[in-house]
């Protein structure tokens, strides 16, 4: 095994253009070099969403700008690598093709190998980036694009045991905040306006707890809050700030107490596997929700499972997490030459029926 490796990592699969070093030392923790986010808020600010086609102009302009900023933040130049991992999907496609483009342009520069990964790859294996987890964890990706409960059995392994069937919760914070006329991303917003709100005042679903197994939905959950609007711009004509405080609050407490009650579940499955040091790992963007965090730590602790949360800034898209998920790949032997493909739909577990909700609205399958 090589002692050491240095990789640069891209990500451009949905509007942010991030680059980072990361370097591994076996047998030491790894270490993050440079962690560089060019963020695409403003340019998508007026559409209500991501524009794919600007999306995707923009990180073919930005893409070598964070990769040269990645370097010399940590201090290096292309001769210090030892490769280049890209997201190569899922993803929207034509963001996804300009990282691929931009990493086989550095690797065939340079003379490097190059080794596409999977976003959710990227996201699940970020807890043995940041706490050095042993396979087999549960990991739980929560996002705007995606939702499932992952064993993750090895960097090429993954076994789903649940999966929204309709949207992720990422889509619905944001498609509630645009209805509440919240800013976008509309998480940290419909958490903000959560915080003095009170969750009990409407009567909200909590959908499919009903049903065994840990798939979830989140699409009727979003309907309940269009309709609870409507009802009070219909009597009062239009909302107050404690309406709309309280209606983010109810919101976040459902799909709080769905995900916590589906995990309780899906630990159940996990724990029943008998892993030898068990541990949860929640991770994507929604997981920067505190009151989610909260409540999946405490249904971890009652299960006696060890409960990992990334820092924010790895629980969003970043380029760390795909630089590790290409150490991670190239340790067990993966390379790809230039014939490498971007793939806007791209399952983690191969094995597993599609799920309705992974990728029916396009961006993130
Ligand atoms: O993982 P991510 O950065 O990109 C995708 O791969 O989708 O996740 C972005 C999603 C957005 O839908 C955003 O609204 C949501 O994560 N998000 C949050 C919070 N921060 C970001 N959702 C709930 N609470 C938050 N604090
Ligand atoms: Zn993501």
């Amino acid at each position: 095994m090589r002692d050491s490796l240095t990789f640069l990592g891209l990500e451009s699969s949905c509007d942010d253009t991030a680059a980072a070093v990361v370097r591994h030392r076996a047998g030491a923790a790894p270490e993050i070099l440079s962690n560089v986010v060019m963020g695409q808020a403003e340019l998508h600010a007026a559409f209500g969403g991501v524009v794919p086609e600007i999306a995707a102009r923009a990180h073919a302009e930005k893409l070598d700008l964070a990769a040269e900023r990645a370097l010399d933040a940590a201090g290096l130049t292309l001769a210090a690598l030892d490769g280049v991992a890209v997201t190569a999907g899922p993803g929207l496609i034509g963001g996804v093709l300009a990282g691929v483009m931009c990493a086989k342009g550095i690797t065939a520069g340079a003379g490097l190998p190059l080794v596409g990964v999977n976003h959710l790859a990227g996201h699940a294996l970020t807890p043995r980036l940041t706490d050095g987890l042993e396979f087999p964890y549960l990991a739980l990706l929560v996002s705007g694009g995606h939702c499932q409960f992952v064993l993750v059995r090895g960097a090429e392994d993954y076994l789903r045991i649940g999966a929204t069937i309709d949207d992720a919760p990422g889509e619905a914070f944001d498609k509630v905040a645009r209805l509440l006329g919240l800013a976008q991303p509309g998480g940290p917003a419909v958490e903000a306006a959560a915080r003095d709100g009170d969750a009990g005042r409407f009567t909200l679903p909590r959908p499919l707890l009903d049903r065994p197994g840990c798939d979830l939905s989140f699409s009727g959950l979003k309907t309940a809050v269009l309709r609870a609007r409507d009802g009070l711009v219909a009597a009062q004509g239009g909302l107050t700030a404690r309406d709309c405080a309280d209606l983010c609050a109810g919101f976040q407490a459902a799909v709080r107490d769905v995900l916590a009650e589906k995990s309780r579940r899906a630990l159940a499955d996990y724990m029943a596997r008998a892993p030898a040091a068990p541990a949860f790992a929640v991770a994507g963007g929604v997981a920067a929700n505190r009151d989610l965090r909260t409540a999946l730590a405490a249904v971890a602790t009652a299960a006696g499972v060890r409960f990992v949360a990334p820092p924010l800034g790895l629980c969003t898209d970043n380029a760390a997490m795909i630089a590790w998920a290409g150490i991670e790949r190239f340790r067990a032997g993966a390379r790809d030459g230039l014939d490498l493909a971007a793939r806007p739909r791209w399952p983690l577990d191969a094995g597993a029926p599609s799920a309705l909700g992974g990728g029916r609205k396009g961006a993130k399958a």
